[in-house]
């Protein structure tokens, strides 16, 4: 029988006669979720008049999309990145006072467990790159340094690849470490001056950026996963400033407040020095 209160479906009536079949769901809050997509999926697609052919074409990128995916790769959320919706979601999920260290894209290239290290020792395990020092405090919103905050940092190493990315190739580990903060909050360790890199455009999301003719770039950073008890977790990193990808990150991951001062040393075995505090908020 057909429900006379939302009659049958039509280009006009498509979005309530769809979500008038999730009034009796238990779960209130898929409903909501799963009727407001239906209304912008249907919206946009009256809105661009999408043709047969292209509905075609995206069902084909996204089972490719999917068809990517392994256990180290996920190509669905590269597209979220690429698309600005995985820092839109950072976003949302972290409105912090201002004062607090801003939390940028997550990014694929985390391992659990990386190795733990002594505050200055060095994560670069394969020689390559230029040698600096990064080091600073981990502080609360009043300034006090917090004590025990783990932070976990890992970045490319100076041909734009992670350890993860090239096994055989790079020592497991290199250009990653985990380290534990002191009484003032401090942590220090050498790596390299991290360099730009493409991030993984060889399926379909890297062709869909040659198709909108934007490169796959992301800027020189170093990234952080900073947890203390009674704080939010900071997922974030540190920029490389001049570079020149900042403008046009390739998953729009800069904030102008992490963009980190890169200063060359003289006379020493280290090249450069990038200070950096971070600042967490209350959980
Ligand atoms: C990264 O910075 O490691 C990254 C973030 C998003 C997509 C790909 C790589
Ligand atoms: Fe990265």
């Amino acid at each position: 029988m057909i429900n006379p209160a939302t009659g049958t479906f039509s280009e006009a009536s498509s979005a309530e006669v769809v979500n008038a079949r999730h009034t009796t769901c238990a779960n209130q809050r898929l409903a909501e979720v799963v009727s407001s997509l239906v209304r912008h999926l249907h919206d946009f697609a009256k809105e661009i008049h999408l043709s047969q052919g292209e509905w075609d074409l995206a069902i084909d990128f996204l089972t490719k999309t999917g068809q990517k995916c392994t256990t180290e790769r996920q190509e669905f959320i590269l597209l979220s990145d690429v698309l600005g919706f995985s820092m839109l979601v950072d976003a949302i999920n972290n409105r912090r006072p201002e004062a607090a260290t801003e939390n940028t894209v997550f990014g694929p290239f985390h391992v659990d467990n990386a190795p733990k290290r002594q505050m200055g020792e060095s994560i670069c395990l394969d020689g390559k790159g230029e040698t600096c020092l990064f080091e600073g405090q981990i502080l609360d919103l009043a300034g006090q340094p917090i004590a025990n905050a783990t932070v976990d940092v890992w970045s490319d190493n100076a041909d734009g690849y992670y350890d993860v990315q090239q096994p055989g190739i790079q020592p497991p580990g290199n250009n990653r470490g985990v380290f534990v903060t002191g009484a003032e909050g401090r942590y220090a360790f050498r790596g390299i001056k991290p360099v730009s890199y493409p991030i993984p455009d060889d399926g379909p999301v890297g062709q869909m950026l040659r198709h909108l003719g934007r490169h796959p770039y992301r800027p020189a950073h170093m990234h952080y996963l900073i947890t203390a008890e009674g704080f939010q977790r900071l997922v974030t990193h540190t920029f490389v400033g001049g570079d020149e990808y900042l403008a046009s990150d390739a998953v729009f991951g800069v904030k102008a407040s992490l963009i980190a001062p890169f200063e060359r040393l003289e006379g020493r075995d280290t090249l450069w020095r990038s200070p950096f505090n971070f600042i967490l908020t209350p959980a």
